[in-house]
């Protein structure tokens, strides 16, 4: 049986709980964003990184969508660090990568510099808006960049939802063991409504299983948090899903919002978590007006099929017609758009703060009322 090829060529594995940390005396304090980044750098998920990005390839990465080397590499994944950090750092120490006092990996820093993070901004997120929620946390993070190998040396503790957390090498071995060879990804930061189950089992209809890989790091505020999420998920895989051809587990990434940049960062990742297929609808990726909504189908025509090494689902903008009585999008369905049921994002919020329940065409009901429940409870405790 043939497996998709991580990215690069071969899964990077840097987990080593044993490596002698006595005599390392520096350290950075990572932000949650940085966590997350070492631990699936760590585990081969953004194979075939095997480090905080040094110059070189940063910069790369920002105008060429490449790695140094040429391989395609979207999201500059950096170590940022405040200038009086940097000022106790040097190229060549060894230094303790640590959260909350608590060790997680090890850098060897290779280089020290001064990004330019306007460019970054532009290149990457196609604005330098600070109102854009990924371009206000660059500027926010540190504005030097430390690169160079790590060593991941501790997991990061999960008390929620713990058994959906797999690294790459798992999934793999599940995709192998349940004998899926043709594997669809499907990456959100949302609850699964009527638009995203009718792509998702139209993707299924011609492989053979589909990962539900909800992210589930660092997103912004108004996002529907991922434990309400997840129980939703789970409450309409239970009812609605052939359980022997779907797996749900998390992608425990920090949510950047920058659209199709982003976009092709998912599909890579997917393929190293053993994809052969990764889906990609309208607007993937994105926050307010700032992409087309097809932007993120669109980057992909930049590269060869090699170079991605997955298969891309695109779908259209997708939506329940009450004329034709079931999903459809622009390629199937004739009627005004009077007969479609589309509500954006942040609609679909409000309404379910507010205790209201969106139309059953929208939204299966055990979906909503999971979400309405979690976020009242969530608002009560605040
Ligand atoms: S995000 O992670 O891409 O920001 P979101 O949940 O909004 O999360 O979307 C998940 C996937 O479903 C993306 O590929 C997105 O393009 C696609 N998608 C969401 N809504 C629709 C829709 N109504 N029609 C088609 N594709 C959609």
């Amino acid at each position: 049986m043939t497996q998709s090829v991580p990215h690069g060529g071969k899964l990077v594995q840097l987990f080593n709980p044993e490596l002698n940390i006595v005599d390392i005396h520096k350290e950075i304090e990572l932000d949650q964003t940085a966590l997350s980044d070492l631990e699936l750098i760590g585990t081969g998920a953004y194979s075939p990184l095997t480090g905080f990005l040094t110059s070189k390839d940063y910069e790369s990465v920002v105008s060429n969508i490449r790695l140094g080397d040429g391989t395609v590499w979207s999201l500059p994944i950096t170590l940022p660090v405040t200038e009086e950090k940097a000022a106790s750092l040097a190229e060549g120490d060894r230094v303790l990568l640590v959260h909350s006092g608590v060790p997680y990996g090890v850098l060897d820093i290779k280089e020290i510099y001064r990004p330019d993070q306007q460019h970054e901004a532009q290149e990457v997120y196609k604005t330098t808006d600070t109102n854009h929620p990924g371009v206000k946390k660059l500027l926010d993070r540190g504005s030097v960049y430390v690169g160079g190998p790590i060593t991941l040396i501790r997991r990061i503790e999960r008390r929620e939802f713990s058994e959906f957390y797999f690294d790459p090498a798992e999934t793999r071995a599940i995709f192998k063991e349940k004998g899926w060879e043709r594997i669809v990804g499907f990456q959100t930061r949302n609850p699964v409504h009527r638009a995203h189950e009718y792509i998702q089992k139209t993707a299924l209809e011609i492989v053979d299983g589909l990962l539900l890989n909800p992210l589930v790091g660092e997103t912004k505020s108004d996002d529907i948090p991922a434990d309400v999420r997840m129980e939703s998920y789970q409450v309409l895989l239970k009812d609605y899903y052939p359980q022997d051809r779907v797996k749900l587990a998390v992608f425990p990434a920090a949510m950047r919002y920058a659209g199709p940049r982003e976009a092709i960062f998912h599909a890579l990742v997917r393929k190293n978590y053993g994809c052969t297929h990764f889906i990609v609808g309208r607007d993937h990726a994105g926050v307010g007006n700032y992409y087309g909504t097809y932007d993120a189908q669109k980057i992909f025509g930049q590269f060869t099929e090699e170079e991605i090494g997955i298969t891309l689902l695109f779908f259209e903008h997708s939506f329940y017609c009450e004329k034709c009585e079931s999903m459809a999008s622009a390629k199937t369905c004739p009627h005004d758009q009077e007969h479609h049921v589309i509500l954006s994002g942040t609609k679909v919020r409000e309404m379910l703060r507010a205790g209201e329940v969106p139309p059953s065409t929208f939204s299966r009901k055990e979906v909503i009322e999971v979400l309405i429940r979690g976020l009242r409870i969530k608002e009560t405790v605040q």
